[in-house]
């Protein structure tokens, strides 16, 4: 520790005050990310951001939130995002929504075997790709079997460092234990060096998935086409009802009428005012154009 370091002492009781410059971040990062941050978040955002604070060469959350804050703070930000998100995820996570994806809400909006189908997916707050790629993975299959077919991702987050693995798209052995052995054979292509233990997705998919950043509580999303499915899962438990509702509409500007949303099996949209109805566990649908 550099001397007159404050300790960033992880530790704490439930009644103790939150430390300085605590509150002001939070307040930061729930109005910049949406992100709900209570005082029992001090010690995981001191652990988070300890790195960042010695980086620096400063000494308290205090100092760090004056510096974020200020003009020559701008290149923080990136790497404050980076800490702050959490950003868990897993190939073929909540698995029965891929299946979902293929078995009912493709075959539900399909134009007829006679037309050239270019379908659209959005994978929103989408980590390190792994969402993204297990879609285009299903997606590939469902392809296979079909003429005519052929489809586009976008996966948008927040964060530049998992937006950086999701296009490096090289993923460690036990990351990959979850995609089904045929998936693997098809899908990945190992390290040339077995030592490695590195597999990496394969072109063809790589090409279909495009990585962007998008902040869903930001002033605009850039983005002109309108999707089949929107996958908006694991992201808005970390948001207040208010914020879920907002950013919900906004993602459903961007369904295509008929088409889903995807979101995690423990979230729910109870209580929020929304225009999609449930039609499976975590799924839910906009209206066809003419339908009540
Ligand atoms: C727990 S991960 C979920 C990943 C994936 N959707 C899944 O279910 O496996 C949540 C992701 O949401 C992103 N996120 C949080 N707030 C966001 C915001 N305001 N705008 C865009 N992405 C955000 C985080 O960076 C993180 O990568």
């Amino acid at each position: 520790m550099m001397t007159g370091e404050a300790p960033l002492n992880t530790r704490r009781s439930s009644n103790e005050a939150a430390p300085p410059g605590f509150r002001a971040l939070a307040e930061y990062i729930t109005r910049e990310l949406g992100i709900k941050m209570s005082d029992a978040k001090v010690p995981m955002l001191q652990s988070r951001l300890a790195r960042r604070l010695r980086a620096l060469g400063l000494d308290s959350l205090e100092q760090y939130h004056r510096y974020l804050v200020s003009s020559e703070g701008a290149a923080e930000r990136p790497p404050f995002f980076d800490a702050v998100t959490t950003n868990k995820t897993d190939f073929f996570r909540e698995p029965q929504h891929f299946r979902y994806l293929v078995e009912s809400a493709l075959p539900s909006l399909d134009p007829g075997s006679d037309r050239f189908w270019n379908a659209q997916v959005w994978s929103a707050g989408c980590s390190s790709g792994e969402e993204a790629y297990t879609i285009a993975m299903t997606l590939g299959d469902f392809g296979a079997a079909r003429q005519r077919f052929d489809f586009s991702i976008l996966a948008t987050d927040i964060s530049q460092r998992v937006l950086q693995a999701g296009m490096d798209a090289i993923y460690e052995k036990p990351l990959i234990a979850p995609i089904p052995e045929e998936l693997r054979k098809r899908y990945l292509l190992r390290s040339r060096d077995p030592a490695d233990e590195l597999y990496r997705i394969v072109p063809a998919l790589r090409s279909r998935v495009r990585f962007s950043t998008l902040n869903l509580v930001g002033p605009e999303y850039r983005v002109s086409q309108s999707f089949e499915a929107i996958f908006f899962r694991n992201v808005m438990i970390y948001f207040d009802k208010p914020t879920q509702e907002r950013v919900v509409c906004r993602l459903c500007r961007h369904l295509r009428p008929g088409g889903y949303l995807f979101i995690g099996h423990s979230e729910s949209l109870a209580g929020l005012d929304v225009p999609v109805r449930m039609v499976a566990p975590a799924v839910y649908r906009q209206a066809l154009t003419g339908e009540p």
